[in-house]
């Protein structure tokens, strides 16, 4: 029986291939390759020495994903693939709701058609909008602020209305905080498309010459330092939590939603130091104006994972700097030949 990987090509779904095979699971990919390259699966073999099947899909084609099911034993999926730019996702909304919501319902009416009722779902912190207070808990209110969160949002509802409706379904939600870094063998990593809307990407390519300076998004947050606090975790770690999940769900059906995040909370100054500090290079920085919609502060409480998953982070965030740039200094230029 095989684990459907969706998005396995991209970022955290290249990382967690790597975890999977190196557990021994037997793996199917489906990607359509819209924001990432083969290589990063070329690159999986290499890290891992195993293969596995490939199929250039997209979700939204059901014709074409239902041979993925004929063709191979499935019994669960770790759904990756979706769009995952805020900035996009405010200015292509329909197209943010088709590939998202539309690409899972596909998805699920298959899982569902071919008995493979387990899902482990690629939600974020950005459900909880602006929270009130941290640590952030799973039962804390849900709201979003742009068309990307809601359709994280959409998802997480439609997952468990789907369990509501058939008590055989086994759904894990996993909130992801703000995952960096990269594969220690520096073979796999973040890749972004255009300039870089992430604070990590957008540093190492600051740390390594290829941009001037880093534009730090306002300082007068209400933080320690002014500018923004967030929860970053190490892709690696990021990528375990989904054995983690997967094991629970091969043996208890239900609805569990769970912070994947370390508890701590970094300010924009703080990176920037502990980049500077991890790889030895200068990042050099000024003060810009706030992005719109950003918040103060956001970090998990990871306890429940930890509890009920046996998971926790591992890395610190001086493995997530050096790992970074142990990437970008491997693949100047990404995935490009
Ligand atoms: P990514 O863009 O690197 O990977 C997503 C993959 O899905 C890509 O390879 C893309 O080609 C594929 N894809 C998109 N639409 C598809 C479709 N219709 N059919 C088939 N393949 C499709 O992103 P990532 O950073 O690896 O994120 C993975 C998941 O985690 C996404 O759902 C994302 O929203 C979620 N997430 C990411 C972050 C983050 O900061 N990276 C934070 C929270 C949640
Ligand atoms: N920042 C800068 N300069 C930059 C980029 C970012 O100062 O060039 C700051 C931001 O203002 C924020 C912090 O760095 O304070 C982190 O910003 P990111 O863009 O890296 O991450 P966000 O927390 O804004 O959002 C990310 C993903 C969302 C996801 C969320 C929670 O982009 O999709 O984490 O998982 F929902």
């Amino acid at each position: 029986m095989a684990v459907l990987i969706t998005g396995g090509a991209g970022y955290i779904g290249s990382h967690a291939m790597v975890e999977f095979l190196n557990a021994d699971k037997d793996i199917v990919c489906v990607d359509n390759l819209c924001n990432s390259k083969a290589m990063a699966l070329d690159r999986v073999r290499q890290i891992t020495g195993k293969d596995f099947k490939f199929y250039q899909v997209d979700l939204l084609d059901i014709d074409k994903l239902e041979n993925v099911f004929k063709e191979n034993k499935i019994d669960s999926c770790i759904h990756f693939a979706g769009l995952k730019a805020v900035g996009e996702s405010c200015e292509k909304p329909l197209l943010y709701y088709h590939n998202n919501i539309t690409g899972t319902l596909n998805l699920c009416k298959l899982l569902s058609k071919y008995g493979a009722k387990k899902i482990v779902f690629s939600s974020s912190a950005t459900v909880y909008g602006k929270p009130a207070s941290v640590p952030i808990t799973e039962d804390f209110p849900l709201s979003t602020t742009n068309p990307y969160g809601e359709t994280k949002l959409m998802i997480e509802r439609i997952l468990k209305d789907l369990w509501v409706s058939d008590n055989e379904w086994s759904v894990s939600i996993l909130r992801y905080f703000n995952p960096i870094g990269a594969h220690k063998s520096g073979l796999i990593g973040e890749d972004p498309r255009d300039i870089p809307n992430n604070l990590l990407p957008y540093i190492t390519q600051v740390a390594s010459g290829r941009r001037e300076f880093l534009s730090v998004h306002g300082n007068d947050y209400n933080t320690h330092d002014g500018t923004g606090v967030r929860d970053y975790i190490h892709v690696v770690d990021l990528a375990k939590a989904h054995l983690c999940a997967i094991e629970r769900a091969n043996k208890q059906t239900g609805v569990e939603y769970f912070n994947i995040g370390t508890g701590v909370g970094y300010s924009v100054l703080d990176i920037v130091k502990a980049y500077e500090e991890a790889t030895g290079a200068k990042v050099n920085y000024k003060i810009g104006p706030r992005r719109p919609g950003d918040i103060d502060e956001c970090y998990a409480n990871p306890e429940k994972a930890y509890k009920i998953l046996g998971w926790k982070a591992e890395n610190g965030i001086e493995d997530m700097c050096k790992d970074a740039f142990n990437w970008q200094k491997k693949n100047p230029n990404g995935y490009e030949e």
